[in-house]
């Protein structure tokens, strides 16, 4: 296989022996993704074990966070690619990440991305007709909302069940899926009272069976909803949301769970990251932070809010090589967050509280203007090498979907994994598909 740049990455991989392995099992079989199809069930299995393989031998490239450490322990095994991210100008790297096809050309002379990109690749569901919509339903949902519940809407399947709104907010979806097929009943679980008030509200007005319920789906309160045989839907509910939904959910035998997961690290307990018996076979050694990476965008705000990151983040970097300095400890330090008031204050200013906040004694003589150099140019670096590491976001997170539907597969349901609208809708846009 050769890059899309066209130049051999073994030529230049120090490990090119598993590379070329991994290449050999990547063809044509189960593994090899389409664009046309959803992942099937007897797919799921085999991507899982293929895409760990590629995270457990290139785990130094996405484990390792540039902003916690001024040198990556996978800069020895890749000097080339080091020294190449080091010399990049601020506005290359910050181009490069703003886009991803000309960041995996550049990355492709060094690292096997267009492997990655194909081991990440998953169908899209296939779009069923729709009914009209009254026309109130787009006017009482925001735009991109909308379109995402509609492209939900469109990829799930009927299967004929009462359903479950997941977490429903207002309960647009539940109204949009009440609406579509036929007047169906429709139970709303949201834990937030004045959601639940304002679903009722509108589903009222909407003359449509969706009942909004006040219930934490974490408690046990749940439990009696899961008794009848309902569909149970969740459309961008968090980490530890939607995890009980698969728990809860396959315990109770609904027949079918349609889930669009979130924010994978929210709520996440760290020992209980990964759920199915597949996933803890193969698993990378995951951290909370690592479930963050996987849904980490890239940061393309224009204008103020993009100059005011950047500044907050080289505070930061400045702020670091200091008080590893002074302590005489080199360790990273979680730092407070910074607010536009303090940035107005100046940087010797917000160094001073915040090591007074750290319980740190800087010396007399800092040189601040120094350190406010260092911080720009160590953000120049970090944005460089946090390249390599945003290569694993998308395999990343479809490595924590293939768990959660393999967990629903051992549970006896038939599973499946698409997407139900593109990334530039919602870059949360993997829908897990389970009957029993
Ligand atoms: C990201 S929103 C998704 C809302 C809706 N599914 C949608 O796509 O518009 C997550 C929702 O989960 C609700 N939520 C958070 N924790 C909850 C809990 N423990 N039980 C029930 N709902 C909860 C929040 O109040 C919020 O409305």
């Amino acid at each position: 296989m050769t890059s899309r740049g066209g130049a051999s990455y073994r030529a230049s991989m120090p490990d090119s022996s598993h590379c070329a392995a991994a290449d050999k099992a990547l063809e044509p079989d189960a593994r090899v993704p389409s664009r046309d199809r959803v992942l099937g069930h007897d797919a799921l299995a085999m991507r899982l074990a293929a895409i760990s393989t590629e995270l457990n031998s290139h785990e130094a490239l996405w484990r390792a966070l540039a902003f916690r450490e001024p040198g990556m322990a996978w800069e020895a095994a890749h000097p080339g690619l080091a020294a190449a991210l080091r010399a990049l100008p601020l506005e290359a790297a910050e181009a490069l990440h703003a886009d991803p096809g000309a960041c995996a050309d550049w990355l492709a002379r060094w690292l096997p991305v267009e492997r990655w990109r194909l081991l990440a690749e998953v169908g899209a569901w296939p779009r069923h007709a729709l009914r009209p919509w009254p026309r109130e339903f787009q006017r009482d949902v925001p735009g991109r909302k909308w379109a995402q519940i509609e492209a939900f809407v469109v990829a799930v399947r009927d299967g004929g069940h009462e359903c479950i709104d997941w977490c429903a907010g207002k309960g647009h979806l539940a109204r949009a899926l009440s609406q579509q097929w036929n007047g169906r009943a429709v139970t709303a679980l949201e834990r937030d009272e004045a959601l639940v008030a304002a679903g009722a509200a509108l589903a009222r007005r909407a003359r449509l069976p969706v009942v909004p319920h006040a219930c934490d789906v974490l408690s046990e309160a749940v439990v009696p909803w899961l008794r009848a045989p309902r569909h149970a839907f969740a459309l961008h509910a968090c980490g530890g949301l939607h995890l009980r939904l698969l728990r809860a959910g396959a315990a109770a035998r609904l027949p079918a769970i349609s889930c669009a997961p979130c924010c994978y690290h929210l709520g996440a307990q760290a020992g209980r990251l990964v759920v199915s018996l597949a996933g803890h076979a193969h698993a990378p050694r995951l951290r909370p932070e690592d479930l963050r990476t996987a849904v980490q965008e890239t940061v393309t705000a224009p204008g103020h809010a993009r100059r005011h990151r950047r500044r907050v983040q080289q505070w930061q970097l400045g702020f670091d090589l200091l008080q590893r300095e002074v302590r005489g400890v080199d360790a990273y330090l979680p730092l407070p967050p910074i607010d536009a008031a303090m940035l107005a204050g100046g940087f010797a200013a917000w160094c001073c509280a915040v090591a007074q906040h750290k319980q740190i004694l800087l010396p007399g003589d800092v040189d601040f203007e120094a350190v406010e150099r260092a911080g720009q140019e160590r953000f120049r670096v970090v944005t460089a090498l946090d390249l390599v590491r945003h290569q694993f976001r998308r395999l990343l997170e479809l490595w924590l979907v293939l768990d959660r539907a393999l967990f629903l597969a051992e549970q006896g349901y038939r599973v499946e994994v698409g997407e139900f609208c593109s990334r530039q809708l919602s870059p949360r846009n993997l829908l897990i598909d389970a009957r029993l």
